[in-house]
């Protein structure tokens, strides 16, 4: 595991952004695993400046980590507006190569099953953007989940909920179940960057670089991952 420390969100943005570029760069028609989240904005917002200035998106394909159960695309706390509004109505990737579980859809078995299916099908993921949940949660994968998951149902932490109330009107309207990538799915794809920004990370990220491997960490099985770099900043390394 590579462990990169930088000075803050800014820096930590820049340089995953150009990992990213690296990536698209090597192989155009790369498959790309992306995360929401406050952590990736600034992410986001410079690989649409590299695109800006003449980067090509157009042969990617981007899977998604996760959606709620229950919000429509249009709902402006859904994930598929976020990426809209923060990444993918500024780059060219094309709107059929784009994935995110559908958190509608009338048997939810059936749509984790089809989301496993394509991954399959476009070849896996080759590059893989996480954040960290204060409680070590990546996707949406909760203390407890089992290493072997593929795609499936969550039932979302109570922590997770209360983390995620800052975007909703209140505390109330927080969906309580998500549609997200297992562990299995992420442990899959061939490079891994996770990102951690700020104090309220800290622990989460010692107890994923330190600690043991265990379900109550879910990104401590990063530990057993052959190609990993988290990039954190100074507050969310200040444990290490
Ligand atoms: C989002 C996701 C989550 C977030 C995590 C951190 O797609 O999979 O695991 O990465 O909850 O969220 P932020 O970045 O808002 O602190």
């Amino acid at each position: 595991m590579n462990v990169v420390v930088v000075a803050n969100f800014d820096s930590m943005s820049a340089e995953v952004a150009k990992m990213v570029f690296a990536q698209i760069v090597r192989k155009p028609d790369s498959v790309l695993g992306l995360a929401t989240g406050s952590t990736p904005l600034g992410v986001y917002s410079l690989l649409a400046e590299y695109h800006a200035r003449g980067t090509d998106f157009s042969r990617l394909t981007t899977f998604n980590l996760d959606e709620y159960v229950g919000l429509a695309p249009d709902h402006p706390q859904s994930y598929h507006w976020y990426m809209r509004e923060n990444f993918f109505s500024k780059v060219n990737i094309k709107p059929d190569r784009i994935f995110i579980p559908n958190g509608m859809a009338e048997d939810l078995e059936a749509e984790c099953l089809r989301y496993d299916e394509l991954i399959k099908q476009a070849g896996g993921i080759d590059l893989q953007l996480l954040g960290i949940g204060s409680n070590g949660h990546i996707g949406f994968n909760e203390p407890g989940t089992e290493f072997g998951t593929t795609t499936h149902i969550v039932d979302l932490a109570e922590s997770t909920i209360r983390d995620n109330a800052r975007f909703f009107e209140s505390i109330d309207q927080v969906p309580t179940r998500a549609l997200s990538m297992g562990i299995k799915s992420i442990m899959q794809a061939k490079e891994v960057i996770l990102m951690a920004s700020g104090g309220s990370k800290a622990d989460a990220v010692c107890a994923a670089v330190k600690g043991p491997v265990t379900t109550a960490v879910p990104a401590s099985v990063l530990q057993l991952h052959p190609c990993v770099t988290f990039v954190v900043d100074q507050a969310a390394a200040s444990r290490l």
